[in-house]
């Protein structure tokens, strides 16, 4: 069993439900669980100037914020302590990058998230992360 799980979350369906199954791996174990939202900076190309940047930005972190507390709600219902973390950067690499600098031995994390419904059967951080990471990774769709 893992000692310390990671779940990147983004608020999608798919990440709940890796957040749900993480817990419950941690309430079988003695495993920590922390929760991971990467906030991803908006393409320049939108940024009309640094106040509409400002405001996205705000309103981005408000959200992660909200996911970020519904889940350790979720958690705590079920008697297990989570910490709940938020980041910036490029999602993929920050979350690999995280695993490592924080002695992580497992990644539970969905098969697809937000984005546009498409046929793949993972998504590009899912599929980036799953390719990169040293440790176990447990893909829940
Ligand atoms: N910004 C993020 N921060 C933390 N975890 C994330 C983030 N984005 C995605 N994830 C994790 O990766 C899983 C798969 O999401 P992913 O983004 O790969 O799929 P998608 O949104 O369907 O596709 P794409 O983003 O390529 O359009 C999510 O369920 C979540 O666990
Ligand atoms: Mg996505």
């Amino acid at each position: 069993m893992p000692s310390k799980i990671l779940v990147p979350v983004d608020g999608s369906a798919n990440s709940k439900r890796a957040l749900e199954k993480a817990v419950t791996m941690a309430k079988d174990s003695s495993s920590s669980v922390t929760a991971l939202y990467v906030m991803e900076k908006p393409p320049t190309v939108y940024i009309e100037s640094q106040k509409v940047l400002d405001d996205a930005m705000a309103k981005y972190k408000k959200e992660a914020d909200a996911v970020l507390d519904e889940y350790e709600a979720l958690a705590t219902g079920r008697g297990v302590k989570i910490e709940a973390v938020m980041a910036q950067g490029e999602p993929a690499t920050t979350i690999v990058n995280y695993t490592e600098k924080g002695g992580f031995d497992m990644i539970v994390m969905g098969s697809r998230g937000r984005g546009k419904i498409t046929e793949a059967v993972l998504g590009s951080v899912s599929s980036k992360v799953l390719k990169d990471a040293k440790c176990p990774v447990v893909i829940v769709k």
